[in-house]
Protein backbone atom coordinates (compact mmCIF):
# COMPACT_ATOMS: atom_id res chain seq x y z
CA UNK A 1 0.00 0.00 0.00
CA UNK A 2 0.98 3.53 -0.35
CA UNK A 3 0.47 6.24 -2.65
CA UNK A 4 2.40 8.89 -4.62
CA UNK A 5 1.75 12.25 -3.87
CA UNK A 6 2.11 15.18 -6.32
CA UNK A 7 4.61 18.25 -5.40
CA UNK A 8 6.04 21.97 -7.05
CA UNK A 9 8.98 20.44 -8.10
CA UNK A 10 8.90 16.83 -8.14
CA UNK A 11 6.81 14.69 -10.62
CA UNK A 12 6.29 11.10 -10.03
CA UNK A 13 5.34 9.35 -13.22
CA UNK A 14 4.89 5.46 -12.10
CA UNK A 15 5.09 2.47 -15.28
CA UNK A 16 5.04 -0.99 -14.67
CA UNK A 17 6.69 -1.33 -11.44
CA UNK A 18 9.00 1.65 -12.15
CA UNK A 19 8.62 4.79 -10.68
CA UNK A 20 10.40 7.84 -12.34
CA UNK A 21 11.31 10.38 -9.68
CA UNK A 22 11.56 13.33 -12.39
CA UNK A 23 12.98 16.80 -10.81
CA UNK A 24 10.69 19.72 -12.22
CA UNK A 25 11.79 22.94 -12.97
CA UNK A 26 12.61 22.48 -16.97
CA UNK A 27 12.99 26.35 -17.45
CA UNK A 28 15.52 26.28 -14.60
CA UNK A 29 17.35 22.93 -16.01
CA UNK A 30 15.84 21.77 -13.07
CA UNK A 31 18.58 23.45 -10.68
CA UNK A 32 18.06 21.99 -7.19
CA UNK A 33 15.90 24.89 -4.91
CA UNK A 34 15.21 24.36 -1.14
CA UNK A 35 11.55 24.11 -2.40
CA UNK A 36 13.23 20.45 -5.05
CA UNK A 37 15.74 19.31 -1.99
CA UNK A 38 12.10 19.35 0.52
CA UNK A 39 10.02 17.90 -2.37
CA UNK A 40 12.55 15.36 -3.02
CA UNK A 41 12.74 14.11 0.45
CA UNK A 42 8.88 13.52 0.59
CA UNK A 43 8.67 12.11 -3.02
CA UNK A 44 10.83 9.50 -2.21
CA UNK A 45 10.02 8.50 1.19
CA UNK A 46 6.51 8.07 -1.19
CA UNK A 47 8.34 5.85 -3.33
CA UNK A 48 9.76 3.60 -0.37
CA UNK A 49 6.09 3.17 0.81
CA UNK A 50 4.46 2.50 -2.40
CA UNK A 51 4.06 -1.49 -2.78
CA UNK A 52 3.76 -0.69 -6.61
CA UNK A 53 7.04 0.96 -7.02
CA UNK A 54 9.81 -1.74 -7.52
CA UNK A 55 12.46 0.09 -8.98
CA UNK A 56 13.23 4.09 -9.06
CA UNK A 57 14.46 6.10 -11.52
CA UNK A 58 16.15 9.59 -11.13
CA UNK A 59 15.70 12.19 -14.12
CA UNK A 60 15.24 15.59 -15.04
CA UNK A 61 12.72 17.08 -16.84
CA UNK A 62 13.05 18.71 -20.44
CA UNK A 63 16.62 18.78 -21.63
CA UNK A 64 18.58 18.90 -18.33
CA UNK A 65 19.13 16.17 -15.62
CA UNK A 66 20.08 19.02 -13.09
CA UNK A 67 22.18 22.06 -13.59
CA UNK A 68 23.32 21.60 -10.02
CA UNK A 69 22.44 24.37 -6.94
CA UNK A 70 19.98 26.61 -7.73
CA UNK A 71 22.55 29.56 -7.89
CA UNK A 72 19.82 32.21 -6.82
CA UNK A 73 17.39 30.22 -4.60
CA UNK A 74 20.04 27.99 -2.76
CA UNK A 75 23.23 30.37 -2.50
CA UNK A 76 22.58 33.70 -2.68
CA UNK A 77 18.87 33.94 -1.01
CA UNK A 78 20.54 32.80 2.05
CA UNK A 79 23.86 34.49 2.12
CA UNK A 80 22.42 36.63 4.81
CA UNK A 81 20.21 33.94 6.40
CA UNK A 82 22.82 30.87 8.06
CA UNK A 83 19.36 29.41 9.60
CA UNK A 84 17.79 28.60 5.92
CA UNK A 85 21.43 27.94 4.88
CA UNK A 86 21.86 25.42 7.19
CA UNK A 87 18.07 23.81 6.97
CA UNK A 88 18.59 23.88 2.81
CA UNK A 89 22.26 22.45 3.29
CA UNK A 90 20.54 19.96 5.63
CA UNK A 91 17.83 18.87 3.38
CA UNK A 92 19.86 18.84 0.32
CA UNK A 93 22.39 16.18 2.32
CA UNK A 94 19.44 14.20 3.31
CA UNK A 95 17.60 13.33 0.09
CA UNK A 96 20.62 13.28 -2.12
CA UNK A 97 23.07 11.24 -0.06
CA UNK A 98 21.70 9.74 3.28
CA UNK A 99 18.63 8.28 1.41
CA UNK A 100 18.97 7.60 -1.80
CA UNK A 101 22.43 5.65 -1.09
CA UNK A 102 20.94 3.47 1.01
CA UNK A 103 17.64 3.60 -0.87
CA UNK A 104 15.39 0.18 0.33
CA UNK A 105 14.88 -0.40 -3.61
CA UNK A 106 17.23 -0.49 -6.49
CA UNK A 107 17.94 2.80 -8.13
CA UNK A 108 19.03 4.17 -11.69
CA UNK A 109 19.85 8.11 -12.53
CA UNK A 110 19.32 8.23 -16.22
CA UNK A 111 20.75 11.48 -17.12
CA UNK A 112 18.85 13.09 -20.01
CA UNK A 113 20.77 15.98 -20.41
CA UNK A 114 22.39 18.90 -18.55
CA UNK A 115 24.24 17.88 -15.52
CA UNK A 116 26.90 19.97 -13.54
CA UNK A 117 28.33 20.38 -9.96
CA UNK A 118 26.09 19.13 -7.19
CA UNK A 119 24.06 17.00 -9.60
CA UNK A 120 26.98 14.60 -9.50
CA UNK A 121 26.02 13.63 -6.09
CA UNK A 122 22.79 12.26 -6.89
CA UNK A 123 24.34 10.43 -9.97
CA UNK A 124 27.03 9.02 -7.51
CA UNK A 125 24.08 7.83 -4.88
CA UNK A 126 21.88 5.99 -6.96
CA UNK A 127 22.99 2.17 -7.77
CA UNK A 128 23.56 2.72 -11.15
CA UNK A 129 23.39 5.39 -13.56
CA UNK A 130 22.99 5.44 -17.80
CA UNK A 131 23.38 8.41 -19.47
CA UNK A 132 22.50 10.15 -23.19
CA UNK A 133 25.65 9.55 -25.47
CA UNK A 134 24.57 13.76 -25.75
CA UNK A 135 24.20 14.47 -22.26
CA UNK A 136 26.62 17.66 -21.09
CA UNK A 137 28.57 17.10 -17.70
CA UNK A 138 30.21 19.68 -16.21
CA UNK A 139 32.07 20.27 -12.86
CA UNK A 140 31.46 24.18 -13.28
CA UNK A 141 32.44 25.17 -9.85
CA UNK A 142 36.26 26.58 -10.63
CA UNK A 143 34.67 28.92 -13.12
CA UNK A 144 32.47 30.64 -10.63
CA UNK A 145 34.84 31.00 -7.51
CA UNK A 146 33.66 28.47 -5.56
CA UNK A 147 34.91 24.54 -4.66
CA UNK A 148 33.00 21.02 -5.53
CA UNK A 149 31.24 21.07 -2.43
CA UNK A 150 28.33 19.49 -0.17
CA UNK A 151 30.26 16.32 -0.59
CA UNK A 152 30.74 16.59 -4.28
CA UNK A 153 34.64 16.39 -4.63
CA UNK A 154 34.17 13.47 -1.95
CA UNK A 155 31.85 11.59 -4.55
CA UNK A 156 33.76 12.41 -7.67
CA UNK A 157 37.25 11.47 -6.02
CA UNK A 158 35.41 7.86 -5.12
CA UNK A 159 33.93 7.17 -8.19
CA UNK A 160 36.15 8.83 -10.73
CA UNK A 161 40.56 7.44 -11.14
CA UNK A 162 42.74 10.41 -9.31
CA UNK A 163 43.70 12.11 -12.83
CA UNK A 164 39.88 12.25 -14.55
CA UNK A 165 39.06 13.94 -10.86
CA UNK A 166 41.85 16.48 -11.30
CA UNK A 167 41.16 17.27 -14.66
CA UNK A 168 37.66 17.98 -14.75
CA UNK A 169 37.73 19.74 -11.54
CA UNK A 170 40.75 21.38 -11.61
CA UNK A 171 39.42 22.87 -15.39
CA UNK A 172 36.01 22.64 -15.51
CA UNK A 173 35.70 21.29 -18.72
CA UNK A 174 32.54 19.47 -19.80
CA UNK A 175 32.19 15.94 -20.89
CA UNK A 176 29.85 13.93 -22.97
CA UNK A 177 27.87 11.44 -21.81
CA UNK A 178 29.69 8.92 -24.02
CA UNK A 179 32.99 10.10 -22.14
CA UNK A 180 31.24 9.98 -18.86
CA UNK A 181 30.53 6.24 -19.64
CA UNK A 182 34.18 6.08 -20.84
CA UNK A 183 35.84 7.44 -17.49
CA UNK A 184 33.20 4.90 -15.76
CA UNK A 185 31.11 8.12 -13.80
CA UNK A 186 27.93 6.45 -15.74
CA UNK A 187 27.68 2.75 -16.28
CA UNK A 188 27.21 3.40 -20.12
CA UNK A 189 25.55 5.89 -22.16
CA UNK A 190 23.50 5.27 -25.44
CA UNK A 191 21.80 7.59 -27.76
CA UNK A 192 19.12 10.07 -26.23
CA UNK A 193 16.45 7.86 -28.15
CA UNK A 194 16.95 4.34 -26.79
CA UNK A 195 17.82 5.93 -23.12
CA UNK A 196 14.07 5.51 -21.63
CA UNK A 197 14.00 1.51 -23.18
CA UNK A 198 17.77 0.81 -22.03
CA UNK A 199 16.36 1.87 -18.82
CA UNK A 200 13.15 0.35 -18.27
CA UNK A 201 14.83 -3.21 -19.50
CA UNK A 202 17.29 -2.58 -17.06
CA UNK A 203 15.14 -1.98 -14.22
CA UNK A 204 12.74 -5.00 -15.11
CA UNK A 205 16.03 -6.98 -14.66
CA UNK A 206 16.51 -5.32 -11.46
CA UNK A 207 13.05 -5.89 -10.38
CA UNK A 208 13.79 -10.18 -10.53
CA UNK A 209 16.04 -10.17 -7.89
CA UNK A 210 15.85 -11.26 -4.64
CA UNK A 211 14.92 -7.57 -2.81
CA UNK A 212 17.11 -8.42 -0.10
CA UNK A 213 20.24 -9.76 -1.69
CA UNK A 214 19.84 -6.98 -4.12
CA UNK A 215 20.30 -4.16 -0.92
CA UNK A 216 22.75 -6.13 1.49
CA UNK A 217 24.61 -6.51 -2.10
CA UNK A 218 24.87 -2.83 -3.05
CA UNK A 219 25.40 -1.86 1.12
CA UNK A 220 28.36 -4.11 0.89
CA UNK A 221 30.12 -2.89 -2.28
CA UNK A 222 29.60 0.82 -0.66
CA UNK A 223 30.29 -0.13 2.66
CA UNK A 224 33.66 -2.09 2.72
CA UNK A 225 35.74 0.20 0.50
CA UNK A 226 36.34 2.38 3.64
CA UNK A 227 37.16 -1.03 5.41
CA UNK A 228 40.13 -2.77 5.74
CA UNK A 229 40.69 -6.44 4.57
CA UNK A 230 40.01 -7.93 8.34
CA UNK A 231 36.76 -5.59 8.83
CA UNK A 232 35.79 -6.29 5.53
CA UNK A 233 35.66 -9.94 6.39
CA UNK A 234 34.14 -9.65 9.33
CA UNK A 235 31.55 -7.43 8.27
CA UNK A 236 30.81 -9.55 4.86
CA UNK A 237 30.48 -12.84 7.21
CA UNK A 238 27.89 -11.24 9.55
CA UNK A 239 25.78 -9.88 6.75
CA UNK A 240 26.01 -13.00 4.78
CA UNK A 241 24.34 -14.67 7.97
CA UNK A 242 22.23 -12.01 8.49
CA UNK A 243 20.82 -12.72 5.11
CA UNK A 244 20.64 -16.28 5.84
CA UNK A 245 17.72 -15.73 8.63
CA UNK A 246 16.71 -12.65 7.28
CA UNK A 247 15.51 -13.40 4.14
CA UNK A 248 11.61 -13.43 4.01
CA UNK A 249 11.69 -15.10 0.54
CA UNK A 250 14.22 -17.86 2.09
CA UNK A 251 15.90 -17.47 -1.44
CA UNK A 252 19.31 -19.20 -0.54
CA UNK A 253 17.05 -22.79 -0.26
CA UNK A 254 15.03 -21.81 -2.88
CA UNK A 255 18.03 -21.82 -4.90
CA UNK A 256 19.54 -24.36 -4.35
CA UNK A 257 16.92 -26.55 -4.19
CA UNK A 258 16.66 -25.13 -8.01
CA UNK A 259 19.72 -25.92 -8.72
CA UNK A 260 20.93 -29.14 -6.86
CA UNK A 261 17.54 -31.00 -6.75
CA UNK A 262 15.03 -30.03 -9.79
CA UNK A 263 17.91 -28.90 -12.13
CA UNK A 264 15.79 -26.29 -13.09
CA UNK A 265 18.17 -23.20 -13.09
CA UNK A 266 22.07 -22.24 -13.54
CA UNK A 267 22.91 -19.69 -11.36
CA UNK A 268 25.60 -18.32 -13.83
CA UNK A 269 23.06 -17.48 -16.74
CA UNK A 270 20.00 -15.79 -14.52
CA UNK A 271 17.80 -16.20 -11.43
CA UNK A 272 15.97 -18.59 -9.24
CA UNK A 273 12.51 -18.53 -9.64
CA UNK A 274 11.04 -16.51 -6.70
N1 LIG B 1 21.00 28.03 -10.79
C1 LIG B 1 20.05 28.93 -11.03
N2 LIG B 1 19.49 29.14 -12.22
C2 LIG B 1 19.91 28.35 -13.23
C3 LIG B 1 20.90 27.38 -13.06
C4 LIG B 1 21.45 27.23 -11.78
N3 LIG B 1 22.37 26.29 -11.48
N4 LIG B 1 21.11 26.78 -14.25
C5 LIG B 1 20.27 27.37 -15.13
N5 LIG B 1 19.54 28.32 -14.50
C6 LIG B 1 18.53 29.20 -15.08
C7 LIG B 1 19.13 30.35 -15.88
O1 LIG B 1 19.53 31.39 -15.02
C8 LIG B 1 17.97 30.69 -16.76
O2 LIG B 1 17.05 31.43 -16.00
P1 LIG B 1 16.23 32.68 -16.67
O3 LIG B 1 15.39 32.05 -17.74
O4 LIG B 1 15.45 33.22 -15.54
O5 LIG B 1 17.29 33.60 -17.21
C9 LIG B 1 17.33 29.34 -17.05
O6 LIG B 1 17.75 28.47 -16.01
C10 LIG B 1 17.77 28.73 -18.34
O7 LIG B 1 19.18 28.72 -18.36
P2 LIG B 1 20.04 29.09 -19.65
O8 LIG B 1 21.43 29.36 -19.20
O9 LIG B 1 19.37 30.16 -20.43
O10 LIG B 1 19.92 27.71 -20.45
P3 LIG B 1 20.92 27.03 -21.49
O11 LIG B 1 20.19 25.84 -21.97
O12 LIG B 1 21.40 28.03 -22.48
O13 LIG B 1 22.19 26.57 -20.61
C11 LIG B 1 23.26 25.51 -18.71
C12 LIG B 1 22.03 25.55 -19.66
C13 LIG B 1 22.93 24.43 -17.68
C14 LIG B 1 24.54 25.12 -19.50
C15 LIG B 1 23.48 26.90 -18.08
O14 LIG B 1 22.25 27.39 -17.57
C16 LIG B 1 24.46 26.88 -16.92
O15 LIG B 1 25.67 26.99 -17.13
N6 LIG B 1 23.94 26.75 -15.66
C17 LIG B 1 24.77 26.71 -14.50
C18 LIG B 1 25.31 25.31 -14.29
C19 LIG B 1 26.22 25.27 -13.09
O16 LIG B 1 27.31 25.81 -13.11
N7 LIG B 1 25.80 24.55 -12.05
C20 LIG B 1 26.59 24.33 -10.88
C21 LIG B 1 25.89 24.84 -9.70
S1 LIG B 1 26.57 24.04 -8.23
Amino acid sequence: MGTLGTYETVRLDHEDGITFVVMNRPEKRNAMSPQLHFDMHDALDDCIMDDATKVVVLTGAGNAFCAGQDIKEFFRASDKDPKARLRNRRASHAWRWEKLSKFPKPTIAMINGYCFGGAFTQVSACDLAIAADEAVFGLSEVNWGIIPGGIVSWNVANVLGFRDAMWFALTGETFTGKEAAAIKFVNRSVPLAELRDTTVKLAHSLQQKNPIAYRYTRDAIRSVRGMSVEQAADYLNAKSDALKTGDPEQGREKAMRQFLDEKSFKPGFGNFKR
